[in-house]
Order: C-alpha cells, then structure tokens, then sequence
C-alpha cells in the first residue's frame, strides 16, 4: 500500500479521514477524486492542502475515462470509497443522483479496479442497509440487508457489487458501516449541522414527528479511525459495524444543542415525518474492537466540541447556508413548517 485514491475525500467524513491519513501517515500519498457536488468542499481540506504527500483530482467515479487516468497517473494501489451522495431527504426528493454515484459509480470503480489490479478496495458503506430494527436489538455484519429508503437502497446495492466482486474476481474487498456520524466540517442539511446554525441564528428546528426516532451517534473522527483500522488490519471480504454505542432519540439530540447553545425549547417545531422514516438503528462493533479499534470520544464530550466548532467557525458554513442549500431547505421544510404552525 503506498497510493491511495481516497474519493469522496472532500464531504464531511471522507476529508476527517484524509486529515488523519496526511497527518499520521506520511509513508502514503493520499490522492482526493472528488466530483464536487454541493457536498464537496475543498474548506474541509485547507488543513493539509500544503502537505507534500497530498493531491486532489475532480472527477466522477462512475465516469470510466476519467477513474482510469488517475489510476494511472497515480500509480494507484489502494481504493477508499466515500464517495456517495448521503441525505436520505434527498433521496426521496430526487433518487436518480443515488442509484448514479451510490450504485452505478461503485461499479465502475470497482470494475476499473479489477482490471488495474487495485491491492484493497474499502467501501464506506452505513447502518442504513440493517433497516429499523427493534428495541433492545443490535445488528450484526451477517444480519440481512432491509433498506427502507432510496438512499440505503442505492448504498446496499453498491455493497452487493463489492461482494460479487470479492466472490467471482478475487478483488481484495472490506465494507465498513457506520452508523450517524457528526462532528466539525457537516454539511448543515444533517441535523446536528442544521440544528445548531439554525439555532445560533435564534430559528425554528423543524423536529420531524414527535422526534422518537433513535440513532447510534458516532464522532467523525471515531468513524475516520475506524475506517483506517479496517484498511490496515481488516480480513478480505469482511464487513465491519463502525458505532458510537450510544444511542439517542432525536429530540433528545435537539434538547441537548439548546442547553448548550443556552437557546429556547420554543425554538423546536414538530412538522408532519419523513416518508417511510425508521425508528431504530443500532449497531454491535466487537468485531472492529477485534481489529484494535476502540471509540475515543464520549457523546458528552463530542456534542460539545461539535456544537463549539461551529459557534466558532461561522466563516465555514455560512456562505454554505445560501443559493442551493437555500433551495433544498425550501423544498424540504417550507411546507412541513408551514403545517407546523397551522396555516
Ligand atoms: N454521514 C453519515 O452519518 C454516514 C454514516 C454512515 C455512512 N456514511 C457514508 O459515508 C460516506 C461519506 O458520507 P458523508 O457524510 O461524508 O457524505 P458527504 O455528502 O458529506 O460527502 C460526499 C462526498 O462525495 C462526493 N461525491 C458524491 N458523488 C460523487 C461521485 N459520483 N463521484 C465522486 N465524488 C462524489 C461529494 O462531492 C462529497 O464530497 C458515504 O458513502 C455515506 O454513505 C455516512
């Protein structure tokens, strides 16, 4: 392993990831293929921009000519695929950009892969794939697949080709599934992101339903070094839970910004659901633990650190909050908000 072609380097989790790689790596050069859709955002890379081992290329994974000259030009030897558009709202607005990168350009890189004779291919895949599952449950990695919306559709169809691909090539593969990660760097569609920028700015949170929905929180940078641990220590074809192992309902999550943003309960709106919305994600990660990865961070302590990084980074996300961004959140929310407040 010496060139890996990290893509989707420049979303949210993808560059946390590249930020450890340059940093405590400097045996690899760490190649960022990004397409730079609304998520990408080459801010998230400005820490290692001037490292030597470091170098960005634009471009689409499922656009064969483009992955195979940076293959070449790079002697690539390592895939690490982040790349994926990642908002389950959006999923359900418009599919089409789901089935494209999250299925279609998984393909297309791993079939580029195959015959580049690429040594290991990690997928970045999540604990969508599981679907809802019940109370006091935790899905394992042999568990079956049952996605629910078109986002974990499209990302356990990916997954599925990097197993055919293990299966009937050979191809060196590891999956990792991480389950809602947060952290510095978001892009403020996700709720931790949207909540805390709306909130500093004294707006609604629109909570959808009664805000019941429970999720594993997972600091961005446990996820990131969870992700490297599979990449050096991961077993062929295996698949690996990334978890925060701390559950937490949704309007929880959102009691807990205010309190520490010292903002108002009112500010909470709850706005009819999202379609087809799963109640229960959990996951059980001995088997990472069994690689030597271990969580660093408590929730506690994330929450805090996450909720300051963006009081003091305003210069990061506000030119986000504008032009598409404000497009999207009109789509989502300005119907729900408006049956909030019953007009
Ligand atoms: N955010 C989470 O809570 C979470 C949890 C588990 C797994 N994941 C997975 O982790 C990965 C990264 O998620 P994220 O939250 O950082 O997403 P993100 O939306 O912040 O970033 C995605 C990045 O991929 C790029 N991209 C999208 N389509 C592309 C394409 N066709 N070709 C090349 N680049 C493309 C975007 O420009 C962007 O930089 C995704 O695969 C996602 O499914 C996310």
């Amino acid at each position: 392993m010496k060139n890996i072609l990290v893509t989707g380097g420049a979303g949210f989790i993808g560059s946390a990831f590249v930020r450890h790689m340059v940093a405590e790596h400097p045996e690899y050069n760490i190649i960022v293929y990004d397409k730079m859709t609304y998520a990408g955002n080459l801010d998230n890379l400005l820490p290692v921009s001037d490292e030597p081992n470091y170098r960005f290329e634009q471009g689409d994974i499922a656009h064969r000519e483009t992955v195979k000259r940076v293959f070449g030009d790079h002697d690539i030897d390592t895939v690490v695929n982040f790349a994926a558009e990642s908002h389950v709202d959006r999923s359900i607005l418009s599919p089409d950009a789901f089935v494209h990168s999250n299925a279609v350009g998984v393909h297309i890189l791993l079939d580029e892969s195959r015959q580049f004779g690429i040594e290991r291919f990690l997928q970045v895949s999540t604990d969508e794939v599981y679907g809802d599952i019940e109370p006091g449950t935790f899905s394992l990695e042999d568990d079956p697949f049952l996605p629910n919306s078109p986002y974990a559709a499209s990302k356990a169809a990916g997954e599925l080709m990097v197993r055919a691909y293990h299966i009937t090539h050979g191809l060196n593969t590891i999956v990792t599934r991480g389950s809602n990660t947060f952290g510095p760097y978001q892009y403020p569609e996700k709720l931790m992101p949207f909540f805390i920028t709306e909130a500093i700015d004294d707006r609604s949170l629109p909570v959808y339903g009664d805000g019941k929905q429970v999720r594993d929180w997972l600091y961005v940078d446990d996820h990131a070094l969870g992700v490297a641990t599979a990449l050096f220590n991961g077993e062929p074809g295996q698949a690996y839970n990334i978890a925060g192992e701390h559950q937490e309902e949704n309007i929880n999550v959102t009691h807990r910004i205010l309190d520490l943003l010292d903002k108002p309960d009112t500010l909470i709106k709850h706005v009819p659901d999202r379609e087809g919305h799963d109640l229960r994600y959990a996951m059980n990660c001995d088997k990472l633990r069994t690689l030597g990865w271990q969580r660093q961070h408590t929730f506690d302590e994330a929450v805090e650190a996450t909720v300051r990084w963006y009081q003091d980074n305003e210069w990061w996300w506000r030119k986000i909050k504008t032009g598409e961004y404000l497009e999207y959140y009109k789509r989502q929310y300005a119907a729900r908000l408006a049956a909030a407040d019953g007009v």
